[in-house]
């Protein structure tokens, strides 16, 4: 991968997203986007492949380390995994709403106040058509309307949401709750999987804390270009 100087500030509103089969690729991403962004977000894949070592690395380069693990299963297991990410030194974790009020509030004991457990709500990638398919109909915002109010009565510190129900969600839970989206997609970038998107001017406008990209930076054939031209856009959107 070419790397160019880099003329942007630091990007606080954005976490790369680090998805990779490849640890020296995983080591180049984290020292190209670590220093120039506010957070790094180790993903399932990473974790499964390196485990902790990824997070450490990560930690070496970034102000902010977020740990993407999703967590969903019964409130003990789910408490045991919190508690053993807690001695990583993490900043965020990512839990899923659908788990139930018992096991986020399993999950937010286990984090002691150290983590920020940010609940999933809807994956980005579902749209109406697989919502049908699992039997979830009705509109995709006001499920995740509803999951995110449990997720913020129930000690997490924020949600994951799709840029497309970033306004929604904002109106009814103000900061510091946080509003975490992925599915950014600057306005010349593929979709890819991804089907609720907007890019990165909307979803702030809209009252996003922090953008979750993945594939438009790190795919990008110069990762530094995308990011200063991301950057730049986001300072636009903030100036405006
Ligand atoms: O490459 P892309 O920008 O699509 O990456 C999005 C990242 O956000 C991936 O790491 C994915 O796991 C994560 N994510 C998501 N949808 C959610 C929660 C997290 O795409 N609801």
């Amino acid at each position: 991968m070419t790397v160019t100087a880099s003329r942007i500030g630091i990007a606080h509103q954005i976490a790369v997203a680090l998805d990779t089969p490849d640890w020296k690729t995983f080591s180049v991403w984290c020292e190209t986007f670590g220093p120039r962004v506010g957070v790094l977000k180790v993903g399932l894949e990473a974790f499964s492949r390196w485990g902790p070592k990824a997070v450490e690395l990560a930690r070496q380069h970034a102000r902010g380390v977020f740990l993407d693990l999703k967590l969903h299963d019964i409130p003990n297991t789910v408490a045991g995994a919190v508690d053993a990410v807690r001695a990583l030194g993490v900043d965020y974790l990512t839990v899923h709403i659908g788990g139930g009020p018992d096991m986020l509030e399993a999950a937010a004991e286990a984090a002691r106040g150290e983590i920020k457990l940010l609940g999933v709500t809807l994956l980005t990638h579902l749209d109406a058509d697989a919502l049908e398919v699992l039997e979830l109909p009705g509109p995709a915002r006001e499920r995740v309307g509803r999951w995110a109010s449990i997720a913020a009565r129930h000690g997490c510190s924020g949600a994951v949401c799709s840029p497309r129900e970033v306004a929604l969600l904002r109106e009814r839970l103000p900061a510091p709750f946080e509003l975490v989206t992925p599915g950014i997609r600057p306005g010349d970038s593929p979709a890819d999987d991804q089907r609720r998107t907007a890019t990165p001017r909307q979803a702030l406008a809209d009252g996003a804390d922090l953008l979750v990209i993945g594939r438009p930076l790190t795919r990008a054939a110069d990762p530094l270009a995308a990011l200063e031209s991301l950057a730049r856009e986001i300072e636009t959107a903030a100036g405006s």
